[in-house]
């Protein structure tokens, strides 16, 4: 099967990694492997980039990419990024005697994951439901179909709400709940339909689908993906050299913000409270924020890449 993925902000990618011969870098999201590739290129053989997906069609699809472009840099990884310290261990032959130069997030899916109607991403199809990014069963945390037969009440209405910011949590929740006493919720289509009959008529016809909060907040919750970006972050700092850049693209307001509490956090000095007249805490600021707003695409990128819209650039360098 062709792996179709438009990159997001490449261009941007690599004016801020700024990739040179012999540099070491870390592409934690390969997807499509475009910025893995064009890293990959400028690196030269004397470089090396370590490029980790969780989905093994991400892998297989990158290998051969990797093969026709006779590249001999690239380390793939199969695994989740929240395990980047455990990777570096067992798969960087350099064992850090010199850090990263680099290291890019473009977090998500990809658009060959949703378009892929095996794995329950999207509601364009009837798909089980299964929204994992590794099909393999040894990564994942947890599957979509258990969820929703499976979860309470309460543990629904809170992803609901908090990760798809839906204003109809509690009324779909409840209507999942009944559905299951009377047959298991086990298709794409089924849950649609369930959300539908939660939803008032005049949500049904809004310009965004009315199911789309739910998907997303469940492809959020099957990945536990709020949860790998915050334990990577530090990892990720740490394993960047002096003037080292980490530059992560985000789609949604939830990991942007992750990413900017994180930033801003790691980038002063000390974080006791202001009545506190002397330092106790001893935080020493590790990065500098190299973009105080965030970068977004540009008209003609979003144009030719609708994908694109919602992405949501940062940037911080290693002090
Ligand atoms: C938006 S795509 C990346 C696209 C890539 N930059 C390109 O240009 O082709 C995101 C990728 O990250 C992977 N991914 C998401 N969360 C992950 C995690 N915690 N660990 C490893 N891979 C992850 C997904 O499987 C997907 O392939």
């Amino acid at each position: 099967m062709e792996y179709k993925h438009i990159p997001v902000m490449l261009n941007e990618v690599l004016k801020y990694l700024d990739p040179k011969e012999g540099e070491y870098f870390i592409d934690c999201t390969l997807g499509g492997g475009s910025y893995t590739i064009a890293i990959a290129k400028k690196i030269k053989s004397k470089g090396k980039i370590l490029s980790i997906d969780l989905d093994d069609i991400a892998i297989k699809n990158a290998k051969s990419k990797i093969k026709n472009a006779k590249l001999d840099n690239v380390i793939l990884v199969q695994d989740n990024f929240k395990n980047l310290k455990n990777i570096i261990k067992e798969k960087w032959q350099n064992n850090l005697t010199k850090k990263f130069n680099g290291i890019v997030f473009d977090l998500g899916l990809s658009s060959a994951q949703l378009d892929d109607i095996d794995r329950g991403f999207s509601f364009k199809s009837d798909s089980p439901l299964n929204m994992s990014f590794g099909q393999s069963s040894k990564f994942e945390n947890c599957n979509t179909e258990y969820i929703i037969n499976k979860w309470k009440l309460n543990d629904l209405r809170k992803i609901f709400y908090e990760y798809g910011e839906e204003k109809f949590s509690n009324r779909i929740a409840n209507e999942i709940i009944k559905k299951r006493k009377v047959k298991e919720i086990k298709t794409t289509w089924q849950l649609v339909e369930i959300i539908k009959n939660a939803v008032p008529q005049w949500y049904q016809h809004k310009k965004i689908h009315f199911a789309t909060k739910i998907f997303q907040a469940l492809r959020i919750a099957t990945n536990d993906e709020l949860q790998n970006l915050k334990k990577v972050l530090p990892t990720a700092i740490d394993l960047l050299e002096s003037k080292g850049k980490i530059v992560i693209i985000s789609y949604h307001s939830l990991e942007d913000r992750i990413v900017k509490q994180f930033f801003k956090k790691e980038s002063i000095d000390c974080l006791c409270p202001p009545e506190i007249p002397v330092c106790r805490c001893n935080h020493k600021r590790k990065i500098k924020i190299i973009n105080k707003k965030i970068i977004i695409p540009t008209e003609e990128e979003i144009k030719n890449n609708q994908r694109a819209r919602s992405a949501k650039m940062r940037i911080a360098e290693k002090i």
